[in-house]
């Protein structure tokens, strides 16, 4: 097992990577503590995974709440029915919360439990590929608004993140290729040796070998925990994060959610992102092409969608919430594993881009 910390003072924690860590009794006990916890999970994880963890809690009588399985749940209206149960069920101050499933699940049961009695601790039991690398560590919490995705939230730490990888053996191979987008997006903001990693990698992380899959998330959080360390809100450092993001937030939006998975979208954004750096003079052709071939090595598109036009893009991107005195701001390369936050991107150089 693997262990690292997100350092945040008096709110650290620790992050398990491992096989098995659904039935690590002790440790899970130890950070819920004694009182009774309540599991938040969903209708397609709830088969997989519920029983064993309710049966580590067995003598703490936990309790569960099981949403419906999609991105549409992760709303003000199932924050108020998880609440509402806690509160049927007179969870008081010392109930942990735990959020078991992919990032929908820990968003929403984190969100609650940054809101529920002024906050209540809370875990994350990660169970696709991106919340093991992205979601289930830092803290954002929220949930959608009809008007705009994850715009109502809270930056609200959990108390642990246990990863266990056994838990990708039942991740249908297109969410786990989504989550690898986020896995690449990591070495371009980073790290470009990481890129090789995950080229040679391909194997063994496809035929999700246990010993690579926890190198390469580990690899992920220790990033992301270092990030979320020196700038928990993100008021800089921290929307690096984002690259692919502007892009992808905008194809999300224009091709319908669920159409393109988030990771997908990202996908492309990132290679947008390339051939804009490449345009600026940041990185080289040979750079962009090495990029399109390990976005393409894990399946993922390396192009927007030919129907999706530069003015859509604009259109999406001009509410995007990193957006200041209404300038559009990018995460663009600087080079191979760097990036940088920019706001001089004209609209023509997006239609240029874009091409239509
Ligand atoms: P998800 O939670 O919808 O999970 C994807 C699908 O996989 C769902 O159908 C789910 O039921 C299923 N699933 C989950 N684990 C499974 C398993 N082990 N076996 C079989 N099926 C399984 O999607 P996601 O990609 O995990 O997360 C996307 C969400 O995360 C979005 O709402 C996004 O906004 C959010 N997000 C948050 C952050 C953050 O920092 N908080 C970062 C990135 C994304
Ligand atoms: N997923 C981006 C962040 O956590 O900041």
């Amino acid at each position: 097992m693997l262990e690292l910390k997100v350092d945040l003072n008096e709110r650290s924690y620790p992050i398990f990577i491992g096989e098995h860590l659904l039935s690590d009794k002790g440790r899970l006990k130890q950070y819920v503590g004694q009182s009774r916890p309540v599991i938040v999970t969903n209708t397609t994880i709830a088969p997989l995974y519920l029983d064993s963890l309710l049966a580590i809690f067995d003598a703490q009588k936990p309790l569960h709440f099981v949403i419906p399985d999609g991105e549409q749940y992760k709303s003000l209206e199932w924050f108020e029915k998880i609440s509402a149960f806690l509160l049927e069920h007179n969870c008081g101050r010392d109930t942990c919360l735990i959020a078991l499933g992919g990032g929908v699940v820990g968003d929403l049961t984190g969100f609650v439990a940054a809101c529920y009695q002024r906050g209540v601790p809370f875990i994350q039991i990660p169970t696709t590929l991106l919340s093991q690398v992205d979601s289930s560590v830092g803290g954002k919490t929220a949930v959608n608004h009809p008007l705009g995705k994850n715009m109502i939230g809270a930056f609200y730490q959990p108390k642990a993140v246990f990863i266990d990888t056994k838990t990708l053996s039942t991740l249908p191979a297109r969410e786990f290729a989504a989550g690898m987008a986020e896995v690449i997006k990591y070495a371009l903001i980073y790290d470009a040796s990481f890129l090789d990693t995950l080229t040679e990698q391909h194997p063994q992380l496809s035929a999700l070998d246990a010993e690579s899959l926890q190198q390469v998330i580990y690899k992920c959080c220790a990033i992301k925990a270092e990030i979320v360390a020196k700038d928990e809100t993100e008021a800089g450092l921290r929307a690096l994060l984002n690259l692919g993001h502007t892009f992808g937030h905008a194809i999300e939006a224009q091709m319908g959610y669920g159409n393109w998975l988030h990771g997908e979208a990202v996908a492309a954004g990132m290679m947008i992102a390339a051939n804009l750096a490449y345009q600026r003079g940041a990185l080289s052709a040979a750079d962009v092409e090495k990029i399109r071939r390990v976005i393409a090595l894990y399946q993922l598109p390396t192009e927007a969608p030919s129907e999706m036009t530069a003015a859509q893009f604009l259109q999406h991107m001009r509410k995007d919430k990193k957006n200041k005195q209404g300038k559009i701001r990018f995460i663009l390369p600087t080079q191979l594993g760097q990036c940088a936050l920019v706001d001089d991107v004209s609209d023509e150089t997006v239609v240029t881009l874009i091409g239509r």
